[in-house]
């Protein structure tokens, strides 16, 4: 496994559009590990192809520690509810946060490491880096959605209050 460089905002990568993964290759199936291991290092909760310079539609998202790893290879969001407004970010933009309107409930249907098609629905934060993550395979960064943007000192000073 291999940590991988995360591209920042700015790199021109992460505003491409991605294309879908026609055939899990096993350098697919090394992505996918070292795209964990990248997005664990770095305290993430999730990971898509162009943060690490793949213009492919693939990511990985996993909110809690002892929550499920989601690998997801050409992931598509087919229902969606609700809403939320709340905040997120983005290791491709380091030490920022903004508020963005998410849906509430969304079910998104992959492909896994082993070529089978799964749907998982979702609520809550979860339904939120769903959608964040996906919107990378289309070269949408959260800034370009978000409401308010701050430094993440300034919501640590804001929580204080
Ligand atoms: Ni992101």
């Amino acid at each position: 496994m291999a940590y991988l460089t995360i591209l920042t905002e700015g790199d021109e990568t992460l505003r491409k559009k991605c294309r879908p993964i026609d055939e899990i290759t096993p350098r697919i199936l090394t992505l996918l590990d070292d795209m964990a291991e990248t997005m664990h290092k770095a305290n993430g909760v999730g990971l898509a192809g162009p943060q690490v310079g793949v213009l492919r539609r693939i990511v990985v998202v996993q909110t809690e520690p002892d929550g499920p790893l989601y690998e997801m290879i050409n992931p598509k969001i087919i229902e969606f509810s609700g809403s939320q407004l709340d905040y997120e970010g983005c290791l491709s933009i380091p030490g920022k946060v903004g508020v963005v309107d998410r849906p509430d409930k969304v079910t998104v249907e992959a492909t896994d490491r082993n070529g089978v098609q799964y749907r998982v629905t979702a609520e809550g934060f979860l339904a939120r880096a769903f959608c964040h993550e996906l919107d990378h395979l289309d070269g949408i960064l959260y800034t370009d959605k978000a409401k308010r943007m701050m430094t993440q000192d300034e919501l640590e000073h804001e929580e204080d209050d």
